[in-house]
């Protein structure tokens, strides 16, 4: 059977959504049929990174019980001009929309959290994907919180800033754990503008591993480029061979053993 990842942090602005696209490309592109969501219902992102010309159905509508998955899933492959299967499910970015989700409250949320279930269990076994990857928003909330239950992996995106690291060691040991969530971590926006080969890296793998008792997948430098390029040019299908790239498709590899 398929696997459910959800790409989570405690900060906003760590790469989640960035990530989360690059990895579904790369996992595509090796000829895995995959499912990307957008979980961020606060701030929706992928609409902007895939271009959807005719989204008849959101993820909203799927866990509001308004539409079945497969309406609320559309065929992205374009993006990688059909090199691989890459179906993404938007989330609603009218601000309509948006009020509508923050404002939902314990009780729906625990409802959600049986269609996000159900929602995954048809994704992966109906339909048949190899992978769903869930992007969703920072910090404790609900959905963000449905997302990581919902999923085999949860995988923590933290950048190096003290108040990241603590907040994130903080999430993992008081949320994570509860859940006995297989847990790891990426390490993003490392050390900028020093080159990252230079440094003792696996030291500094070691410092971290200790500080979130969780296992360090991949650290990735910040780079210039990564925020010149626009979202809607995917980094790692338009620069294969660029490290950025290269780091993800280590990552997703060891993404893979779990
Ligand atoms: N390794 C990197 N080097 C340089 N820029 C990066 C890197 N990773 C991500 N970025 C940039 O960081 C910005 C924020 O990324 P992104 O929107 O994916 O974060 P996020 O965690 O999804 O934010 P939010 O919490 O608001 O949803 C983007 O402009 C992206 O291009
Ligand atoms: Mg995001």
């Amino acid at each position: 059977m398929g696997k459910f990842i959800t790409i989570h942090s405690y900060k906003g602005g760590t790469g989640k959504s960035y990530l989360a696209a690059n990895l579904a490309v790369i996992y595509a592109l090796q000829g895995k049929k995959v499912c990307l969501l957008d979980m961020d219902f606060r701030a929706p992102t992928l609409q902007i990174v895939f271009e959807p010309k005719n989204v008849k159905r959101y993820i909203n509508d799927v866990l509001n019980s308004m539409a079945n998955v497969e309406d609320g899933l559309v065929d992205c492959s374009n993006k990688i001009e059909g090199k691989g299967t890459l179906f993404v499910g938007f989330a609603d970015f009218s601000s309509e929309a948006i009020r509508d989700m923050i404002s939902k409250g314990k009780k729906w949320e625990a409802e959600a959290l049986h269609r996000i279930l159900s929602m995954r269990k048809e994704i992966l076994e109906r339909l048949k994907f190899d992978v769903c990857i869930a992007d969703t928003s920072p910090g404790i909330q609900y959905s963000s919180i449905n997302a990581v239950v919902a999923a085999d992996v949860a995988v923590v995106v933290s950048t190096l800033d003290d108040s990241d690291i603590a907040g994130t060691s903080k999430m993992i040991s008081e949320l994570y754990e509860v859940f006995q969530k297989k847990t790891v971590v990426i390490i993003n926006k490392a050390i900028g503008g020093i080159d990252f080969k230079d440094m003792e890296k696996a030291k500094i793998v070691d410092e971290l591993q200790n500080k979130y008792k969780e296992a360090v997948i991949g650290i990735l430098p910040c780079f210039c480029e990564v925020g010149r390029v626009k979202r809607a040019q995917i980094f790692a299908y338009n620069y294969p061979k660029h490290p950025f790239t290269e780091t993800m498709r280590v990552i997703a590899a060891k993404l893979d053993l779990i």
